[in-house]
């Protein structure tokens, strides 16, 4: 069962907190073992770090806070990284130092902004993370930050990859572009993927969907290249162009997005073949341009990665400022997209 952080736990534990002294250093610091407490307002002044806008993913994401932050009457002190982590480390700092109440932070990679979490919590400001996590060996949930809101990672890889087994039977040599190096959304999408293709995807600890593959796994499922296209279309479109000349008998395609996977067929279509024919694409993400790709029967399927973030996040940070319990995993539910319901779903699409 998912731990729980509420508001009575963290004046407890405050009340508990260790006076330590830093190695080296004659800095006497207080540890708590729960996150920042959020004083119960009717607004608040908060911060949202974003990582990159590179992508209609990121558009509807930050869309959906700032639309929120202003239906329920919040101050959202908004930034945009980049893409780069120094930059999202300084734009933390700067938020740390307007004293906003709250941050939402979708972190760039697990490593580096986990030390923006321990900043923000040394100057008592609660931490919620939105879409991607940290590292927990460094930052940990329900101690150093609220909690994480966001999509089950490991379970998209394994929808991505159940959909390919079928629609190649079992047999494809496959290319894969992966997501930013050290995102979690990368880490776990890949697990996911070749957990299932090995015969060792955790079903009963992602929900049970997909079912687990046969013992043993699809042996004439083979990954022959595996590199980063870190999330954006044109990276993609570059690392499938010099992957596919590398492996020219691949008949498979697995994406950690959807921008990658569009950059794919790009390649494929500037290299005289025809995706969804001469290749077969599987994807994450489910944005309007997948979807009617789909539809023009150039993308397989693409598993939904649920970028409406705007209700839960501040549901989640009343519930937290009232002492209710919070779970330190807050799971999206995500959709899947075909061929069956591409075309009637583009009306929602982002
Ligand atoms: O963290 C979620 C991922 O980040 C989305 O799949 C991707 O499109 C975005 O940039």
């Amino acid at each position: 069962m998912d731990r729980v952080v509420s508001r009575r736990r963290l004046i407890q534990a405050s009340a508990v907190g260790a006076t330590v002294l830093v190695a080296g250093s004659a800095l006497l610091q207080t540890a708590y073992a729960a996150p920042p407490s959020l004083e119960k307002k009717d607004t608040y002044k908060v911060g949202f770090s974003q990582v990159e806008m590179n992508n209609p993913w990121r558009t509807a994401q930050t869309t959906s806070m700032q639309d929120e932050a202003k239906k329920l009457g919040h101050e959202l002190v908004y930034t945009d990284a980049g893409g780069s982590e120094a930059k999202q480390i300084s734009d933390v700092d700067s938020m740390i130092a307007q004293r906003v109440d709250l941050i939402f932070l979708a972190p760039r990679s697990e490593k580096p902004l986990a030390q923006a979490v321990m900043k923000a919590k040394a100057a008592g400001i609660p931490v919620i993370l939105l879409d991607r996590d940290v590292d927990h060996a460094i930052a940990k949930p329900g101690e150093d930050f609220v909690c994480f809101i966001g999509s089950n990672f490991v379970q998209e890889g394994g929808r991505a990859a159940e959909w390919l087994v079928n629609a190649m039977k079992g047999k494809a040599t496959i290319i894969e572009l992966e997501g930013t190096t050290g995102a979690s959304p990368a880490i776990d999408r890949q697990k996911g993927f070749h957990d299932y293709i090995g015969g060792t995807y955790a079903s009963a600890e992602n929900s049970g969907t997909p079912a687990a593959a046969p013992s043993g796994g699809y042996p004439d499922m083979k990954i022959v290249a595996s590199q980063t296209g870190d999330f954006a279309r044109d990276k993609g479109r570059q690392v499938f162009e010099t992957l596919y000349q590398a492996n020219p008998d691949a008949n498979a395609v697995f994406t950690h997005n959807d921008e990658m996977a569009l950059g794919a067929i790009a390649a494929l279509e500037a290299a005289g073949k025809v995706p969804g024919k001469d290749l077969i694409i599987v994807s994450i993400d489910g944005s309007r341009d997948a979807l009617q790709a789909i539809v023009d029967g150039k993308l397989g399927a693409t598993v939904e990665c649920n970028p409406r973030f705007g209700p839960v996040a501040f549901e989640t940070l009343a519930k937290y400022a009232s002492g209710e319990q919070v779970p330190v995993k807050i799971i999206n539910p995500d959709k899947f997209y075909d061929v069956q319901n591409a075309a009637a779903s583009l009306p929602d699409a982002y």
